[in-house]
């Protein structure tokens, strides 16, 4: 029961809006928290344990508790973050459960922890973006971060374009992608693969420019650009998606929209101008999420 809880953290979704597939090589990422949220609370207990409307939580939420060396808890969680929607609802339980266990510790220390348990709890050899982004973003801004130092910046995201994401329907767990395997090809820095990291690594710097200059419609263009990188260079894409991003291009207000997160499915990126969302959403025949920036549980 949340109520007899001795413990509460909350931690928002994210999304990433440009430098995909970037970050396990110590790219550069501009991700933003969301505002859609999971709460965790809980108590000391014999044993782990999760209660959530969502299957799946207990082996993040052990894993992270091991990270943090805790003693075994009694876990609640409520979310309104849907599950499988590509706004990285595993990295929100975790930084979560993570803030409200141990608050004091500092965000990037709680970003890097998430990660590994995350890793060990899935298999999957992420990155840190999505841990950090949900502990550290900060309502009306996105986040530069530097993967290789975990230095970043904050850029301010305008008000005026609405961060939608589509749910491809194409659900699946990272866990059963070639999500290592290309992790592996990256590493080995297979030329095709290498075409695609460092293109994008170039957009990201190029979208911060567009940002700060607010050209939304350069912004767009490169948001098309990566996403035809990811598809044909990274081949992380599917036609089902390919087949939504192109709708998405000529759907009314939309500045661009790629392909978002580890792909395989999952989830499409758009930049809508916030006037035009109503329009946008009835052009798109899948599920819309209209989110705005929003804040992370760690200041620092
Ligand atoms: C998933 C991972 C991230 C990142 C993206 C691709 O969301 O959790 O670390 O690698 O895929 O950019």
């Amino acid at each position: 029961m949340a109520s007899s809880a001795e413990w509460h953290g909350r931690a928002p979704g994210r999304v990433n809006l440009i430098g995909e597939h970037v970050d396990y090589l110590g790219g550069l990422v501009l991700p933003a928290a969301v505002d859609r949220y999971t709460q965790a609370g809980g108590h000391a207990a014999p044993v782990w344990s999760v209660d959530s409307k969502v299957e799946g939580g207990l082996a993040f939420v052990r894993a992270v508790g091991q990270e943090l060396g805790v003693e075994p808890q009694a876990v609640n969680v409520t979310s309104d973050i849907p599950p499988g929607a590509g706004i990285s609802s595993s990295a929100a339980l975790l930084v979560a459960v993570a803030a409200g266990l141990r608050p004091d510790i500092g965000g990037k220390e709680a970003a890097v922890l998430c990660q590994r348990a995350e890793q060990k709890a899935s298999g999957v050899q992420v990155g840190i973006m999505d841990q950090f982004a949900s502990a550290l973003g900060r309502r009306g801004n996105a986040l530069l971060l530097d993967c290789a130092t975990l230095e970043y910046q904050l850029v301010p995201f305008p008000d005026d374009v609405a961060i939608a994401v589509i749910d491809s329907g194409e659900h699946r767990s990272l866990a059963n992608t070639p999500y290592n395997q290309r992790r592996r090809e990256a590493e080995a820095h297979e030329p095709r693969r290498m075409r695609h990291v460092d293109s994008e690594i170039a957009r990201v710097h190029s979208f911060v420019d567009a940002l700060h200059a607010r050209d939304f419609t350069r912004m767009g263009e490169l948001l098309k650009e990566s996403h035809i990188s990811l598809r044909d260079d990274f081949e992380v894409s599917t036609p089902i998606v390919d087949a939504i991003v192109e709708r998405a291009w000529k759907a009314p207000g939309c500045y661009g929209a790629r392909i978002m997160g580890a792909g395989f499915g999952g989830s499409i990126l758009a930049l809508v101008a916030r006037a035009q969302t109503g329009a946008f959403t009835a052009a798109i025949d899948h599920p819309v999420l209209m989110c705005s920036t929003a804040d992370g549980p760690f200041k620092s």
